[in-house]
């Protein structure tokens, strides 16, 4: 099914014809792996008597050698798949098989992607970036301080390169363009983080995605945001520049040296929100994020610090 799709990728008609020579199969068993395509990977195909197939919109894959000549300098293999559950849960599996890190495992589709709070990553195929980068770290807890936000940091900087100015922070990890996400981060750790540990960065961001009945909140992607279709090779490229930049200072330096820029590029600076705990909602006011990227927020004029991967913020109806 995938050959056919390459067949179709540019974007042109193909008559069924063509298409049954070029796979050695007959006009019907095209038809037939057509339909397969619409209603598995929900890709539009126009067909026109007397033209043909053509895709809606072209498509381009992922491809490592695009990768690499966007970032020739970036230092970890890619690893590509066409579908797989989750890119996380492959790193995971591949850390367990005695890969080397660092690595970057990378799919067309995800069919389980996870989000944070046990919540699911819609992945379409070809459509978004479904990226996970493994780190071994060595330095124990202070290397993995604030590392969920700085990624956060490098996906947003990836967004603006990509045209996307109005991108920004939400704590703890999420990319927001207004009230509208746009990315997600998602960090899963093995191994004992106050010694050594391998964490996987889990990002995934809307690309060219324009229609998902199944997300249920409000989301963009950089093409609603830019008007324009993005090769994902070039924003994974980007990307890999960003996270080995902003990694490399905070391996060097802590989050304490990020702290101000997460701030400055905090949406929710100083606005009145809602910390969602479990059953429990805390309302404080934004006062920024602490030396380890904790949340400080100042509950009844009293400064309280929040962290932990369970916590989600919602902004005060009344603010
Ligand atoms: C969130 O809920 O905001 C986090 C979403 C993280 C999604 C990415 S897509 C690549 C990687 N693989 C997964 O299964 N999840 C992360």
């Amino acid at each position: 099914m995938l050959t056919l799709l390459k067949l179709l990728k540019d974007g042109r008609f193909h008559s069924g014809e063509a298409l049954g020579a070029a796979l050695g199969i007959s006009r019907s068993a095209v038809w037939k792996q057509l339909q397969h395509l619409e209603a598995e990977l929900n890709l539009p195909i126009h067909k026109v008597r007397g033209k043909g197939y053509q895709l809606a919109s072209p498509l381009t894959f992922l491809s490592s050698e695009k990768i690499a000549a966007n970032a020739a300098a970036l230092p970890w293999p890619v690893h590509i798949s066409d579908s797989i559950d989750s890119t996380n849960a492959e790193a995971l599996r591949l850390i367990e098989a005695g890969c080397a890190a660092p690595f970057l495992v990378l799919s067309e589709q995800q069919t389980a992607g996870r989000g944070r709070r046990g919540r699911k990553w819609v992945s379409p195929f070809a459509q978004n970036v479904y990226y996970s980068l493994v780190l071994r770290i060595e330095g124990g807890l202070r290397q993995l301080e604030g590392l969920s936000l700085v990624v956060g940091l490098a996906v947003m900087n990836a967004l603006h390169e990509s045209g996307v100015q109005g991108a920004a922070l939400k704590w703890p990890n999420d990319i927001l363009v207004g009230h509208k996400k746009i990315a997600g981060i998602l960090l899963e750790l093995v191994g004992d983080p106050a010694d050594i540990c391998h964490v996987v960065l889990g990002i995934g961001i809307n690309v060219n995605m324009q229609k998902a009945n199944e997300v249920d909140r409000q989301w963009t992607s950089v093409q609603l945001e830019t008007g324009s279709a993005m090769d994902r090779n070039q924003l994974v490229a980007g990307l890999g520049l960003q996270l080995q930049s902003y990694l490399d200072r905070h391996k060097r330096s802590g989050f304490v040296a990020l702290q101000e820029e997460w701030e400055k590029n905090h949406l929710w600076h100083g606005r009145e929100v809602s910390l969602i705990a479990g059953v429990n909602h805390i309302n404080g006011v934004v006062l920024g994020v602490d030396h380890q990227g904790a949340l400080r927020l100042s509950v009844d004029g009293v400064e309280k610090i929040y962290s932990g991967g369970e916590l989600s913020l919602r902004l005060r109806d009344d603010s």
